[in-house]
């Protein structure tokens, strides 16, 4: 086997940054008990975050960001995993600050590993990525929640980023009615074709007044996106609605009222895929390559590039105009 690979570096000393591609050996890999040829990654917000100047989120440089691998074990030292074997693996402390995926090997503790499902390719597994089991983790809480798609319609917010696009596929393939909000008015055919029966603007969520209780229009929503639009949407779901709530891209601070939560009894659900219990991840991976695998959306979905590519792609991601998903074939 070769030692030495190809992997995007991210370092910064002080105020000197650098980030691309270039020679790495397997000797500098960290430690973990199973050595993987990745062959696909994805692009997610985090690895964006991660790959930037000033990052609020690595913890040590230098770093080989990627949140999400999948590959085959090429060394094991786990009874779980063999030679050969398909994996995927994401979160944790993967691509943050533990070597990721935008490296042709990486070196991943088997406790941060699952067996690629059957009925799934790895190709298929990182369109998913981070962003689709964020996705499936938020339609799994709706459901805990005993939202059924009689109840009403489910609003998803961010609807052409990542966890949107997937959530909007999900849901429609197991009968919810979508409404989708977007920023992007070039967009509505794209959410259309993902399955959202109902494209809306995201001023028409949040438009710049959030009452105590507005007029209910929503039994859920999957929403990415939080700040001020999530205040405006939890005063706006029906009674005993749910919701999911996964990101920030809108903003942290959430200005809402206790008075949907003791007159119309909605309640809030957290969404984290970086710690979600193993037993809950692999359940998600598993219904992610069947009853959750979109019928034809995920090649809508899909947009690849290779390692040299993405700083392009990141720009596009904190722009706010990225649409759908991009993979990095390795
Ligand atoms: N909790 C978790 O475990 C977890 C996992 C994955 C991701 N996340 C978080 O979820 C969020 C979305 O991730 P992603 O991968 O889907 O990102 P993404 O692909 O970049 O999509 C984000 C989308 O949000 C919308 N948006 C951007 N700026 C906005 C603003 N200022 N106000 C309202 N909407 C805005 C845009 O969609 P439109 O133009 O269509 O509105 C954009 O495409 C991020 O905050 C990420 O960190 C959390």
């Amino acid at each position: 086997m070769s030692t030495t690979f190809q992997a995007f570096r991210v370092n910064q000393s002080g105020e000197d940054f650098s980030a691309g591609v270039s020679e790495q050996t397997l000797e500098n890999l960290p430690e973990g008990d199973v050595l993987i040829r990745v062959r696909y990654s994805s692009v997610n917000f985090k690895d964006a975050m991660a790959s930037v100047k000033n990052s609020k989120i690595v913890e040590g440089y230098p770093v080989t960001p990627g949140i999400d691998l999948a590959g085959e074990v090429v060394e094991s030292d786990s009874e779980h995993f063999r030679e050969g074997d398909k994996v995927i693996a994401t979160s944790y402390e993967i691509g943050v600050s533990h070597d990721g995926g935008y490296g042709e090997y990486a070196r991943i503790p088997s406790q941060w590993i699952v067996e690629l499902p059957d009925g799934m390719t790895l190709e298929e597994s990182m369109v998913f990525g981070t962003a689709g089991f964020t996705a499936a983790l938020s339609v799994h809480r709706l459901e805990e929640a005993g939202i059924r798609p009689e109840d009403g319609s489910i609003l998803v917010t961010g609807a052409t980023g990542g966890v949107g696009s997937m959530a909007i596929s999900m849901l429609a393939k197991l009968g919810y009615k979508v409404v989708a909000s977007t920023g992007k008015d070039s967009e509505h055919d794209y959410l259309k074709e993902l399955g959202a029966q109902e494209v809306i603007t995201r001023e028409d969520v949040y438009d710049g007044k959030i009452k105590p209780l507005d007029k209910q229009r929503w039994a859920g929503t999957v929403d990415p996106v939080g700040g001020e639009n999530l205040a405006a949407i939890l005063s706006k779901l029906k009674y005993g609605g749910a919701a999911a709530v996964s990101g920030l891209t809108g903003g942290t601070d959430v200005p809402a009222t206790v008075f949907p939560f003791i007159l119309r009894g909605i309640s809030l659900l957290g969404v984290d895929s970086v710690n979600c219990p193993m037993t809950i991840r692999r359940q998600i991976w598993n219904r992610l390559a069947s009853d959750l695998k979109p019928k034809n959306a995920l090649d809508k979905m899909k947009h690849e590039i290779t390692l040299d590519e993405l700083p392009d792609a990141f720009n596009t991601l904190l722009e706010g105009q990225a649409r759908g998903r991009t993979i990095v074939k390795i």
